[in-house]
C-alpha cells in the first residue's frame, strides 16, 4: 500500500473514532448555540451563501475531514481530472466534461489545472456550429421542414445522462422570463422511455411537418434510443417521404459511423463530442446544447455554460477546502455517508423549476458513486458505505409527502436550495408576504425543525395530552446544509449543475473509486439481450403447433419461464 494509503487509513480510523466518541455525544440544538461555529460554518462565492452549520459536525470534525482530503491526494487528483489525464482508468479515458464550459483561451488557467488546448478548441467549433444551427432553425428561413414550414417543435430522443440533464435544465428556464421569451412560439419535448407510451405522449399534438428529431445518444447503440429513433423516422416518412428524414432528423453523439448507418448524414446533421465526456457529465455538450439552443437560444444557453464555469473555476483554483463549496460538500457527503452511517440522502429545492433537478442528480450521484471496488479494483477502504441513494422533490410539495419520514422516522441528511427572488413573483393585496416569501418560510423553517426538533419538556409546557406526547416528539439532530441563490437564471442553472457534479467528483475521489465508469448497468442489458431473443422466438411460433415451444426453456429458471409464460398466457379477467 501506498504511504499516501496508510496515512488515508490512518485518517479514517480518526474519524470513526471521532464519530463514535465526539459526535454521536452530540445534538445539533447545543452546536447551534455557538455563534462562532456557526459564523465559520458557512462559505460563500458571489451572490451564493453555503451554510453547513446544521451538518453533525465540530471544528474539530472539519478539521479532520480536511486531513482525510489531503491524505486522499484531492487536490492532485482535482488537478489531474483539469489537466486532461486519463483517470477513467476502467475505460482508459479522460474526465473533462470542465472543457466543455471553459473560455477559448486555455492560459487564463493557473498551470496545474490547464485544461488541454486541443480539447478547448474542439469544444468552441461544435459551440459555433450549434449557434449557426440553432439560429437557422429558430429563424424559420433558412432550415425549414421538407413541406417547407419552420421547425417549430423539437423531440428530444435520449435516455440517462443523454436525456435527464437536458430535461432538467429545460424545466429549470422554462419559467424565467428571458428564457420564456426566448422560446416563444416553439416547444420541446424529450423521448426518454422504450415504452411505446412515452412515444405517444411526446408526440402528442405535434405535426410531423413542423417538428426536428434530435437523437442524442453518446455510443449510438443504446437500444431503448435506437428503436425510439427507428419509431420517429417512420413516424416522419410516413407523414413525409423518405427525404424528409435529411431536414427533420439531426444526431448528437461520438459514434459517427453508426450515425451514418442510421441515415443521418454527419456533416450536414451531426454534432459531435468526445469519449473524454462522460454520458451523465455530458449536459454541457452537444447533448444539451442543441435541444436547449432549438427551445431557448444559444445567448441563454451561453449564460448556462458561464454560469457552470464560474463554478469550475472556483472548484480548480480555490485551495482553501473550508471556502471551496463543492469540496464541502463532498467532505460531508462522505462524512454523512461513511462514518455517521445514513445511506440516503435527500435533495430539496424551494423552486418548482427545480422539479427534475433531483433525478438529474440522481444519476450522476448514483451511476457515479455506486461502485464495489476502488479505482484498481480493490477492496474500498470501507466497502459498506459508499455510494448514497438520493433522491428529492421539490419543496413545499415533499413536507406534504416524505418529510415525515425525515422528522420522525429514519435520518436522511438534506441539502435545501432556495432564491432570494421568485422567477415568476406574485404579491397578494392583504397577504401579509408575498407568495415567494410564503415558500421561503418553509426553506427556513425545516432546517431548523429537523436538526433542533422538539423536546417533551417543551410538549408539556404547551399542555399536550399524556397520550400525544410520545407521538410528537421530535427528536432533532437531523443533519443539512442550505444554499441561497439571488434567483434561477440560466447562469445558476449552471452553477448548480456544476456544483452537484463536483460534489460526485469529490466524494468519488475520497472513497478513491473510479466515478467515471458505469460497469453495473452491462449485466442487465445483456440479459434484457436474451429475453428479446426469446420472445421474438415465442412471437413467431404463436398461432403454431406448439412443436418446439419449449425449445429454450432450459435457458430460464423456474421464476423467470414461470413469469414469461404468464406473459404470454392471454388474460381471462
Ligand atoms: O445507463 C447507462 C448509460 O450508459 C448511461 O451512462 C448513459 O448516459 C446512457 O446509458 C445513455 O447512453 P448513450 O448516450 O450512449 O445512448
Amino acid at each position: 500500500m501506498a504511504s499516501s494509503g496508510v496515512h488515508m487509513h490512518q485518517v479514517w480510523r480518526k474519524l470513526k473514532t471521532h464519530a463514535s466518541d465526539v459526535i454521536s455525544n452530540l445534538h445539533l440544538a447545543q452546536l447551534l448555540q455557538d455563534e462562532q461555529r456557526c459564523t465559520a460554518f458557512r462559505a460563500t462565492l458571489n451572490d451564493l451563501v453555503y451554510d453547513y452549520a446544521r451538518q453533525r459536525a465540530t471544528p474539530e470534525t472539519l478539521s479532520l475531514l480536511i486531513e482525510f482530503a489531503d491524505a486522499s491526494e484531492l487536490g492532485a487528483k482535482i488537478d489531474r481530472m483539469f489537466q486532461g489525464e486519463k483517470i477513467n482508468l476502467t475505460e482508459d479515458r479522460a474526465v473533462l466534461h470542465v472543457a466543455l464550459r471553459a473560455p477559448r483561451d486555455p492560459t487564463i488557467w493557473p498551470a496545474s489545472v490547464r485544461l488541454p488546448e486541443q480539447a478547448v478548441s474542439e469544444v468552441h467549433d461544435v459551440l459555433a456550429q450549434i449557434e449557426r444551427f440553432s439560429e437557422r432553425i429558430r429563424k424559420g428561413r433558412e432550415w425549414v421542414g421538407a413541406t417547407g414550414k419552420p421547425l417549430t417543435d423539437v423531440v428530444s430522443i435520449g435516455i440517462g445522462g443523454s436525456y435527464l440533464g437536458p430535461e432538467f435544465v429545460y424545466e429549470a428556464l422554462r419559467t424565467d422570463h428571458k428564457a420564456a421569451e426566448a422560446a416563444r412560439g416553439r416547444r420541446l419535448r424529450f423521448l426518454a422511455n422504450v415504452d411505446p407510451t412515452d412515444v405517444h405522449r411526446a408526440l402528442d399534438g405535434l405535426n410531423p411537418e413542423t417538428t426536428l428529431v434530435v437523437v442524442v445518444s453518446k455510443t449510438f447503440t443504446t437500444a431503448e434510443t435506437m428503436l425510439n429513433a427507428r419509431t420517429l423516422k417512420r413516424w416522419l416518412m410516413d407523414a413525409l417521404g423518405e427525404s424528409a428524414v435529411a431536414k427533420h432528423m439531426v444526431a448528437v453523439s461520438t459514434n459517427t459511423e453508426a450515425v451514418k448507418a442510421f441515415g443521418i448524414d454527419p456533416q450536414e446533421g451531426m454534432f459531435r463530442f468526445w469519449d473524454w465526456v462522460g454520458g451523465r457529465f455530458s449536459v454541457c455538450s452537444a447533448v444539451g446544447l442543441v435541444p436547449l439552443s432549438l427551445q431557448y437560444g444559444f445567448g441563454i444557453m451561453r449564460e448556462f455554460l458561464a454560469g457552470a464555469h464560474e463554478i469550475d473555476w472556483h472548484f480548480a483554483t480555490e485551495r482553501d477546502w473550508r471556502k471551496n463549496i463543492p469540496v464541502l460538500m463532498g467532505l460531508f457527503g462522505v462524512w454523512n455517508a461513511s462514518f455517521l452511517g445514513y445511506s440516503t440522502r435527500a435533495l430539496l429545492p424551494y423552486a418548482q423549476a427545480l422539479l427534475r433537478f433531483a433525478p438529474h442528480i440522481q444519476q450522476v450521484d448514483m451511476e457515479s458513486n455506486g461502485k464495489g471496488v476502488d479505482i484498481h479494483g480493490e477492496a474500498l477502504i470501507d466497502p459498506t458505505a459508499t455510494g448514497v441513494v438520493d433522491f428529492g422533490e421539490p419543496g413545499t410539495n415533499g413536507q406534504h409527502s416524505f418529510y415525515q419520514l425525515m422528522h420522525q422516522g429514519r435520518v436522511i441528511p438534506a441539502d435545501f436550495v432556495g432564491f432570494r427572488r421568485s422567477q415568476t413573483p406574485i404579491v397578494l393585496e392583504g397577504e401579509p408576504v408575498s407568495n415567494h416569501d410564503e415558500l421561503m418560510s418553509n426553506f427556513f423553517a425545516q432546517p431548523d425543525a429537523l436538526a433542533i426538533g422538539k423536546t417533551r419538556e417543551e410538549l408539556v409546557a404547551e399542555g399536550v395530552p399524556e397520550a400525544l406526547l410520545n407521538h410528537k416528539i421530535f427528536p432533532g439532530n437531523r443533519p443539512s446544509s442550505s444554499m441561497l441563490f439571488d434567483c434561477l437564471d440560466a447562469r445558476t442553472v449552471g452553477r448548480l449543475l456544476a456544483l452537484y457534479e463536483h460534489r460526485a467528483a469529490v466524494e468519488g475521489f475520497l472513497w478513491n473509486l473510479n466515478s467515471f465508469d458505469q460497469w453495473g448497468v452491462e449485466l442487465g442489458k445483456v440479459l434484457a439481450k436474451r429475453i428479446r431473443n426469446e420472445l421474438a422466438r415465442r412471437r413467431q411460433a404463436e398461432g403454431k403447433p406448439a412443436a418446439g415451444q419449449a425449445a429454450t426453456d432450459h435457458h430460464w429458471n423456474a421464476s423467470t419461464r414461470f413469469l414469461l409464460d404468464a406473459y404470454f398466457t392471454p388474460s381471462t379477467g
